[in-house]
């Protein structure tokens, strides 16, 4: 066989397991692992300690074309530095989950996150994950998946995750999860939405394995396949 390195784009709504399998999955493969959902939330922590509404567009757009943005993959994390300063610490937080979505609409935002995550994938061995990646950033990804699991699965994943950091209830976070869907399917600008080609992947009555394997598998019938 020829072993060439592909590109997998892997998208879905906000809970769906996407980071931890799109993590495991690159390291099965030995390829990068980008979370391009760390990135909107970095740039949404920096301009809410900035004090810079998502309304003020012109600013935001501004402030994001001259910032320096930096991704330092590590072991099991993947670091957001801007202006080389870490985000990473403050990026989970309910405060920046309500307000990412907002920030994620602006056009300038998008462009300037989209150009960097086309540069990183150019040299291949990339697994992204994201809302648009195989629709928008990288329409060319050799293996498309679009991951998905129901609102109280996802939820309850969210739940489990956050209860000892956050007081936080499960309906809250179904109320939470909805309202992000919502938000990011509606948007004008590279909504969330399932690319023709890719496959779908329901993990609600799935763990993570199963939807690591899953994933690995298609890439592997890909690559050796053809
Ligand atoms: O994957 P996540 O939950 O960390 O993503 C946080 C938010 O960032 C998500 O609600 C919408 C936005 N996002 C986006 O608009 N496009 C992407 N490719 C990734 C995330």
């Amino acid at each position: 066989h020829t072993y060439d390195r592909i590109n997998v784009a892997i998208d879905g709504p906000a809970g769906a397991g996407k980071s931890t399998v799109a993590r495991l999955v690159a390291r099965e493969l030995s390829y990068i692992y980008v979370d391009t959902g760390a990135m909107y939330r970095a740039i949404t922590w920096y301009m809410i300690r900035e004090g810079i509404s998502a309304e003020e567009h012109e600013l935001v757009d501004q402030i994001v074309q001259g910032m320096n943005i930096d991704l330092l993959p590590e072991k099991d994390v993947q670091k957001v530095l801007i202006n080389g300063e870490d985000m990473t610490p403050h990026i989970r937080s309910l405060q920046v989950s309500g307000q990412v979505s907002q920030y994620s609409k602006i056009e300038g935002v998008r462009s300037r996150l989209s150009q960097l995550q086309r540069q990183m994938a150019l040299r291949k061995g990339v697994v992204m994950d994201g809302r648009d990646i195989g629709t928008t950033v990288l329409p060319d990804a050799e293996v498309k998946i679009f991951m998905t699991a129901s609102v109280e699965e996802r939820a309850l994943r969210r739940y489990k995750e956050l209860k000892d950091t956050e007081t936080v209830t499960l309906q809250q976070l179904e109320h939470d999860i909805a309202a992000r869907d919502r938000l990011d399917e509606g948007r004008e600008i590279s909504p969330l939405r399932r690319a023709e080609d890719a496959v779908l992947l329901d993990t609600t009555h799935m763990d993570i394995s199963q939807a690591v394997e899953a994933i690995v598998s298609h890439c592997r019938t890909y690559v050796d396949g053809e």
